[in-house]
């Protein structure tokens, strides 16, 4: 059926790819997250195994406020891990890094994905969807306040 909330067909398309990679990657951090939540080897372990913690629990809420907002624009969202891979532009954990490597990895991560929201806000605020911006701006929030604590800790 087609959603006529006021955003023609065409500008939705565009702002659920923008949404796609986003989700997708969002996705695969939380996962990653996850993974050194688990294998982190550190002096510091409880306070690291706690941070990333917090990290992935944000990370899913998020997931589910993106892929609920593609719904809402009349699209199905992403949701298997070929259609995460063949948007995300973050790259998966492949061995345990050591702790701080972790941690620029993470941070890494984070920036990529604050550069990508930066890149479609202009696009979006133009087509007029405000909700999809509002959104937008409090994970860029998020992202950016983790960035600055994943930074903080770097050896
Ligand atoms: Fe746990």
């Amino acid at each position: 059926m087609d959603v006529k909330t006021g955003i023609s067909g065409k500008n939705c398309a565009q702002i659920v790819k923008h949404l796609s990679v986003i989700l997708s990657d969002t996705y695969f951090l939380a996962v990653k997250t996850q993974n050194f939540h688990w294998n982190v080897n550190s002096p510091l372990f409880h306070s690291l195994h706690l941070m990333f913690e917090s990290q992935y629990d944000d990370l899913q809420e998020a997931v589910d406020v993106l892929a609920e907002r593609i719904r809402a624009l009349g699209h199905f969202a992403p949701g298997s891990f070929a259609q995460f891979s063949s948007f995300a532009n973050i790259k998966e954990a492949t061995k345990v890094p050591s702790a701080n490597d972790m941690l620029k990895q993470l941070l890494a991560d984070h920036e990529l994905i604050c550069r990508e929201i930066r890149e479609a806000l202009p696009a979006i605020q133009k087509q007029g969807d405000d909700v999809t911006v509002d959104i937008l701006i409090a994970r860029l929030t998020v992202h950016e306040k983790t960035a600055w604590m994943l930074r903080s800790s770097i050896d």
